[in-house]
């Protein structure tokens, strides 16, 4: 894309334009500030312009009693030079700063991927909520990547250390309960919105969300250690922790991703995104973003105006893509709030002589 320079957004953004304009570009570059990744992809690469060597996106969050935040990203495509990323004027050097004063929701034609796809993503979207709502997650979730870490090259070490190794086992047990507690503890917060929004949208009354810890929920992680610890040395990895944790959808003893319809996943993907983010406002007042790419195309009218009053109703700032406005012009209920931006060959120009 063109630098483009883009100042006052409303709390509804629609980005209008014909297939490869350039819209999901634009929410890639929001993305980016809330992450320093894409959304589309674990690479870099397609994010920044084959022709360049680097992308930069700066921008202003505004949050509530603090005044505008400066925010910026620069990366860079070759391997070995990471780009910087600055808070305030600041250089920072985790990606969390942003995440934490720019909270990002994405609802994309993608979205069923969260039921369909391994475990990874769903403990993405819970250590997403329990991120923003529970100060010290990030350290405990670095302690339980360490102590994996560390014990896990200890198991793989031909002769093992037995005192290292206790020492380790003893450091994962730890972190990894408080992990768990720290999950849970959303879980059970998040599941009973979730349960609200998502009869907003559709009906499924047998769907069923269960979180799994990572190992029995019956049994002390010290002793599945213990007694796993023969197989673990012969495997060379620790095989259960928090790092097997996983949210379990299942509609009438199946799992829901091999039998609601398409549609249907994707209604629940966005009650679970949603949910979230009322969730964040709530419990912490902080106020968060939704990219939606492409009003989800599988769903029918009714769906996706379901969707966007849920939008509406939870106080969030929506950036939303389509190709025709006036396809969801009408979804919204207040068109003051509603900034149109029309996006041709990367260029992005406000339109506002918008007639019905
Ligand atoms: N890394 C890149 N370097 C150069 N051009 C790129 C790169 N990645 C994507 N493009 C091009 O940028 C253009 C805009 O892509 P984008 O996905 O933002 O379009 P879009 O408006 O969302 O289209 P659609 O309606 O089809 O989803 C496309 O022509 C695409 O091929
Ligand atoms: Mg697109």
């Amino acid at each position: 894309m063109a630098p483009v320079s883009l100042t006052e957004f409303e709390p509804v953004n629609i980005f209008y334009g014909v297939n490869g304009a350039g819209k999901t570009s634009v929410l890639e570059s929001i993305h980016l500030l809330s992450s320093a990744r894409s959304f589309r992809s674990h690479k870099l690469n397609p994010l920044i312009n084959n022709s360049l060597e680097k992308c930069v996106v700066f921008g202003e969050v505004f949050l509530s009693g603090r005044g505008y935040l400066p925010v910026g990203v620069e990366r860079y495509k070759a391997t070995g030079r990471s780009g910087a990323i600055k808070v305030a004027g600041q250089p920072v050097s985790s990606a969390a700063v942003l995440a934490e004063n720019l909270p990002v929701q994405v609802i994309s034609s993608d979205t069923f991927k969260l039921l369909e796809g391994g475990p990874v993503v769903r403990r993405q979207f819970i250590d997403w909520g329990v991120f923003h709502v529970e100060q010290s997650f990030h350290a405990v979730w670095r302690n339980v990547q360490r102590g994996l870490k560390q014990r896990n090259s200890l198991l793989r070490h031909g002769r093992i250390d037995q005192q290292q190794l206790h020492a380790w086992t003893l450091e994962l047990i730890k972190y990894s309960e408080q992990l768990d507690a720290l999950r849970l503890h959303y879980f059970q917060q998040f599941l009973p919105v979730f349960e609200k929004l998502l009869k907003r949208l559709v009906d499924l009354e047998d769907l069923s969300v269960s979180y799994f810890r990572g190992w029995d929920k019956t049994r002390d992680i010290a002793d599945i250690f213990e007694e796993n610890l023969l197989k673990e040395i012969d495997k060379g990895y620790t095989t259960v922790g928090p790092h097997r944790a996983d949210l379990r959808l299942r509609y009438k003893a199946m799992a829901a991703s091999e039998v609601l319809s398409r549609g249907q996943q994707k209604l629940v993907v966005c009650a679970m995104r949603v949910a979230q983010g009322l969730l964040l406002s709530t419990l912490t007042g902080k106020q968060c973003v939704f990219l939606v790419d492409d009003l989800p195309s599988e769903l029918d009218s009714m769906h996706r105006q379901a969707l966007c009053e849920l939008l509406e109703e939870i106080n969030c700032q929506v950036f939303l893509t389509c190709v025709d406005w006036k396809d969801v012009i009408d979804y919204w209920s207040s068109e003051n709030k509603v900034k149109l931006f029309h996006v041709e060959h990367g260029k992005i120009s406000i339109n506002d002589s918008r007639i019905r």
